[in-house]
């Protein structure tokens, strides 16, 4: 069997090394692997390479940043051209980023079967563009790979055939648990400071495209900062919209975008980590250590569940404070129980993808 893999953006890397790893061991299987270049920073992407002993992939489309249509638009038509060419039996790909919809519209519309991974995750929020493609992945993806129990309502509710359907629990945690057994490779990276300090992630729309949203955020962080350090690794859109709109960070801790494994040792020694992301509220929740999402509404419930997440609806600094206040004085959260974030998730979908040879 030939099956291409996808990546396109930062969080696609985690999901697909693990799958990589295990598709290779698997006789008579080809992997190949496309970047769509969605992510081209060395910071964003070719670090993660690195550390995640990931394979170069055999070609980059190169697309880089723009509007979503044209984003969206350009990965469709240059990943149809390497369909064309290489014929797979399969194309999986893993997310929610617009590399996933786009690459599995391709290969649906050349009947080239395609295998979603991440798949049933919804927030109920379309205003969201990953809901969007959650939803229309889901919709034409032969294969739906689901990472927890929620996703299957989610799906079914949604018309989608119950063969189609597959639990495979939390790529992710396979890398998590991965990272953090090669000691050699974490203790290369900076020690955290002592004493309970706060890690921040911010890069959605919704929160820093609004002057006054990412403003009032930055307010009460800084109000934190004044008792417990603050640091804030910066996405690159986050970065441009600060500068653009002249918001002080004043003594916030503002990192450029940190590597994988930096991550992984920052989050495990916060106080608290506070954040706008997905994946992050899977790693808080499998690490047990309290989280603040700054969302309305979150695609990964089992997270409230685990009893380590909490979502802030509103984004006024009094509550952003609030919130943050509240959520210091919580214990850490004890061992992981969620079904199916074990480790061995690339081994059920590798499983549930041989089902179709
Ligand atoms: C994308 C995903 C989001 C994911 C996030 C992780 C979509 C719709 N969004 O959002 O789901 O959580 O990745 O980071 O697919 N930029 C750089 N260098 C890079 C990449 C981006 O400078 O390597 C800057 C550019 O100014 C770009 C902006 O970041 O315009 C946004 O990048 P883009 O890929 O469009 O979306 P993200 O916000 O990264």
């Amino acid at each position: 069997m030939h099956l291409i893999h996808v990546v396109g953006a930062r969080p696609n890397f985690m999901k697909v090394a693990p799958i990589l790893r295990r598709a290779s061991e698997m006789p008579g299987w080809t992997n190949r692997l496309v970047h769509t270049g969605q992510h081209y920073d060395g910071p964003m992407s070719e670090t993660f390479f690195k550390e995640l002993q990931i394979p170069s992939p055999e070609v980059n489309l190169g697309i880089g940043s723009g509007p979503h249509g044209q984003q969206t638009g350009r990965i469709l038509e240059a990943f149809e051209q390497i369909l064309f060419k290489q014929r797979p039996d399969l194309v999986v790909v893993v997310g929610d980023v617009n590399s996933t919809l786009a690459c599995a519209l391709a290969a649906c519309k050349l009947h080239v079967p395609v295998a979603h991974v991440e798949a049933g995750l919804r927030s109920g929020d379309r205003r969201m563009p990953e809901e969007i493609n959650r939803v229309l992945t889901d919709q034409i993806a032969d294969l739906c790979l689901t990472p927890s129990r929620d996703a299957h309502r989610n799906l079914a509710r949604e018309g989608i055939p119950p063969e189609r359907i597959h639990f495979v629990g939390n790529v992710m945690i396979d890398t998590l648990a991965w990272a953090r057994a090669q000691a050699d490779e974490m203790m290369e990276h900076q020690e955290p400071p002592d004493g309970a300090y706060l890690l921040v992630t911010l890069h959605r729309p919704s929160n820093v495209d609004q002057p006054e949203t990412l403003r009032n955020i930055v307010d009460a962080l800084r109000a934190v900062a004044k008792e417990h350090p603050v640091i804030w690794p910066v996405h690159p859109r986050t970065r441009a919209r600060l500068s653009a709109f002249a918001i002080e960070t004043g003594d916030l801790d503002l990192l450029p975008p940190v590597s994988y494994f930096q991550m992984v040792k920052l989050q495990q020694s916060a106080a608290l980590v506070v954040t706008d992301s997905g994946g992050i509220q899977e790693e808080t929740s499998f690490l047990g250590v309290p989280c603040v999402t700054l969302r309305s509404s979150t695609e990964r419930p089992v997270t409230i569940e685990q009893g380590t997440n909490t979502l802030v609806p509103d984004r006024n600094r009094a509550a952003v404070l609030t919130a943050i206040r509240t959520a210091l004085k919580r214990d850490r959260g004890g061992p992981c129980t969620i079904e199916g974030w074990d480790g061995r998730a690339a081994e059920r979908i590798v499983d549930a993808i041989e089902t179709l040879s």
